[in-house]
């Protein structure tokens, strides 16, 4: 018997190493994309995925206030800049197969599952680019200690679908958009050519991930009758903890199918908005 997808992804969230998580995350979603192409998808299934996915031993998971500031000025903050995105992708791979396993007693189309399949692929791609990097760097993802709230998005939406769509690819990944940009002219300023070749493949698939987050909140909320910029308001100031910071990268959230008014209300005071 084939694994269902449900225990595809328990597997992934129950693996500790990352490079073993990611390649593993990689093999399933080649399975769960081969058996949608021949027509006979794999189940879908139910599982009970943990509250915490699995993590290494290293890095030492820190408050935020603790881990310690980043100045991408020289070679060693620009190593630190690096550890906290590979610890984003890292976490990333979860929160994807994460919200593969968790809903399933909510009938989704099969699309839903080939979106979230596929961006968690891609986060395992992201985090051996950026650890290849470090490598290269003379550094490695455990090297540095990392954020220890990274989980918080999942496990406060752990029962509400569309809190978890609305937080986690709709504001955090679109802040991913707001600030790769800055990030890419860090590195290729240093000339750091192959850094800026891994975060430019970052960006282009991140719209990917934020468009998917929008596409199925729009969905719920059509099946339910909701207002989805009301709704996606009300979810942001219930489950997201402080206000999203401006600038926003504008241009990609269009393309990524996030209107202006979905997040501007929701930013810091009252700031000046771009004409
Ligand atoms: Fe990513
Ligand atoms: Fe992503």
């Amino acid at each position: 018997m084939p694994l269902s997808l449900a225990e595809m992804a328990i597997e992934v969230l129950t693996c500790a190493d990352g490079r073993e998580k990611t390649a593993l995350s990689h093999r399933h979603a080649a399975a769960w994309r081969a058996a949608r192409e021949t027509g006979t998808p794999l189940p879908i299934g139910r599982a009970d995925p943990p509250l915490h996915p699995a993590r290494p031993a290293q890095p030492e998971l820190l408050d935020p206030r603790d881990v310690p500031r980043r100045r991408p000025g020289s070679p060693q903050g620009r190593i630190a800049l690096l550890h906290a995105v590979a610890h984003i992708e890292l976490n990333a791979v979860d929160l994807h197969w994460d919200i593969v396993a968790r809903f399933t007693d909510i009938s989704m189309p099969l699309g839903f599952f080939d979106d979230w399949v596929k961006a968690a692929d891609e986060e395992s791609k992201h985090f051996n680019l950026i650890c290849d990097c470090l490598e290269a760097m003379g550094s490695h993802y455990g090297a540095l200690p990392a954020h220890a709230g990274m989980w918080r998005a999942a496990e406060d939406t752990v029962d509400d679908i569309m809190g978890r769509l609305a937080v986690v690819p709709m504001v955090l990944e679109a802040r991913g958009l707001d600030v790769t940009p800055g990030m890419i002219e860090v590195f290729r300023n240093a000339g750091e050519d192959r850094t800026v070749a891994a975060l430019e493949v970052i960006y282009a698939e991140e719209v990917g991930h934020v468009a998917y987050g929008s596409k199925w909140f729009h969905f719920l909320c059509g099946r339910h009758d909701i207002d989805p910029k009301d709704e996606f308001h009300r979810l942001v100031r219930r489950y997201f903890h402080g206000a999203l910071k401006p600038p926003f990268n504008e241009e990609k959230r269009a393309e990524a199918g996030l209107p202006p008014d979905f997040y501007w209300p929701l930013a810091d005071e009252t700031p000046q908005r771009p004409r």
